[in-house]
């Protein structure tokens, strides 16, 4: 078989300035080794996250300057709804300025104190609005899809059995269930249709409406298309209609697979709810012809809903991470396997076994990453979720290192520098010691704790 290629040409190009590793290692120290803390300009290869950060096609650019800048009523609003229901027909969508503030509103409407929340994994942001509500956020997916090494191909579905048990015992407490799609907590994987059919009638069994955070809906759906029996010959199109069919609802970040670099939204069937999140809308977002983002990024996201369901971008996107994946794993550097859709995951406790996960191995690896190659990516381990709201600390289910791909940005020569950065690691790997951390505010201190070498 021939390579699959990256399928754009290049038009407009952002130099990259190189460094070395002895002005890295200053760059790190100065940043308290915290990847947050670095200036982009100083980052060679950027995997820190996929969101926001695709670059835009011509046409995107084109759909810029088409759009109008109008209060209310702006046809850019028009271009996007219709965008959006193509896909996703609910009866009501609400843009936002991103995926969080569409959670914002939503659980300001359904959560609250006593409420429990459950999904296969609530991604960070999500949790913090369900929790900053007042209520519980309950991560329900497989056993499969917490084992790194597990190969089945829907490691993000729901275990229904332990979800049919949860809506029996606190059924009255859940006013909602949620599903992601890809699971990013999980190791971007995928959730079959079959399961959200059937995470849908639980949820509908209960008389509960069912919530999809679609961000990366597009992956999923070309997940279902290569893996699942029957669906081989179906259009992505077809199928992303079919997992949001017997939604009551999504959550969308516009910043993953819409091919923008902000926005996002609500959608809602339910009248009068959707009623409430558009006063909710106005006193946080703006007027619900524009919700927080301007008409242009409207029709940024319109055209970049057009382009993410293109069968051969999402061959060559998936494509990627596997042909990382692959190489890495002939260096022996262990991961989440399947590849994910939007990010490769090593799984650093156990490639570095000598450093304890309350010495963050996740945190010692992007660190190693960063002054051998340049390439800043994401602990989502121990310092993203060791910290308990009442102050104790114990270690993650796991210490992965992200390595996400920003879409259409890099090619394959990058991959392959990422895979020989990690082998010059592989070399030196036992050397590698852990951090403390020095300082770290009261929440979220991932973004912004201090760290100091073993
Ligand atoms: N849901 C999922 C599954 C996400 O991955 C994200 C963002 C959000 C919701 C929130 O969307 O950023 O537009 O407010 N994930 C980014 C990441 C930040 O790096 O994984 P947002």
């Amino acid at each position: 078989m021939k390579t699959i290629i990256e399928p754009f040409r290049i038009k407009s190009v952002e130099p990259i300035r190189m460094t070395t590793r002895d002005e890295r290692r200053r760059l790190l120290e100065a940043a308290h080794f915290n990847l947050f803390g670095l200036h982009a300009d100083d980052v060679i290869i950027d995997l820190l996250t996929d969101s926001g950060t695709s670059a835009m096609s011509t046409k995107q650019w084109a759909a810029i300057m088409l759009g109008d800048e109008s209060y209310a009523g702006s046809p850019s609003f028009l271009r996007f709804e219709a965008a959006v229901k193509n896909l996703m027909p609910f009866r009501h969508v609400i843009p936002t300025h991103q995926g969080r503030a569409a959670e914002a509103i939503l659980f300001h409407l359904l959560g609250g104190p006593g409420k429990r929340i459950p999904s296969n994994t609530h991604f960070d942001t999500t949790r913090a609005n369900v929790e900053a509500s007042g209520a519980d956020a309950v991560d329900l997916v497989i056993a499969e899809g917490r084992d790194p090494s597990s190969r089945h191909p829907f490691k993000g579905n729901v275990d229904l059995e332990r979800l049919e048990a949860f809506l029996v015992e606190h059924g009255e407490a859940v006013p909602c269930v949620m599903l992601t799609v890809t699971n990013n907590a999980g190791g971007g994987q995928p959730v079959s249709l079959a399961n959200i059919r059937a995470v849908a009638a639980l949820a509908h069994k209960f008389a509960k409406p069912f919530i999809i955070d679609g961000c990366r809906f597009a992956e999923n759906a070309w997940f279902i298309k290569s893996r699942e029996d029957g669906q081989g010959n179906r259009s992505v199109v077809d199928i992303v209609r079919d997992m949001f069919a017997d939604a009551d609802g999504m959550t969308m970040s516009a910043k993953k697979d819409a091919f923008a670099n902000i926005g996002g939204w609500l959608a809602l069937n339910d009248d009068a709810l959707a009623e409430r999140a558009r006063t909710r809308l106005i006193q946080t977002e703006g007027f619900p012809t524009y919700g927080g983002l301007a008409g242009r990024d409207l029709d940024a996201i319109a055209q970049g809903l057009a382009e993410i369901v293109d069968e051969d971008y999402l061959a060559y996107r998936v494509r990627t991470n596997e042909y990382v994946c692959e190489r890495l794993e002939k260096l022996g550097v262990p991961l989440v396997l399947p590849a994910g859709g939007h990010a490769v995951f090593v799984d650093a406790r156990r490639w570095l076994p000598q450093i304890p996960p309350l010495s963050y191995p996740g945190q010692a690896l992007a660190c190693a990453l960063y002054e051998e190659g340049g390439i800043r990516a994401c602990e989502i381990g121990t310092v993203m979720f060791g910290r308990a709201p009442d102050g104790t600390e114990k270690p993650a289910a796991m210490d992965l290192v992200r390595l996400a791909m920003p879409r259409r940005v890099y090619t394959q020569s990058h991959a392959d520098y990422i895979v020989e950065t990690f082998g010059e690691l592989a070399a030196r790997k036992d050397t590698l010691a852990g951090y403390r951390i020095v300082e770290e505010p009261r929440a979220l201190r991932h973004f912004t704790a201090k760290f100091s070498p073993l």
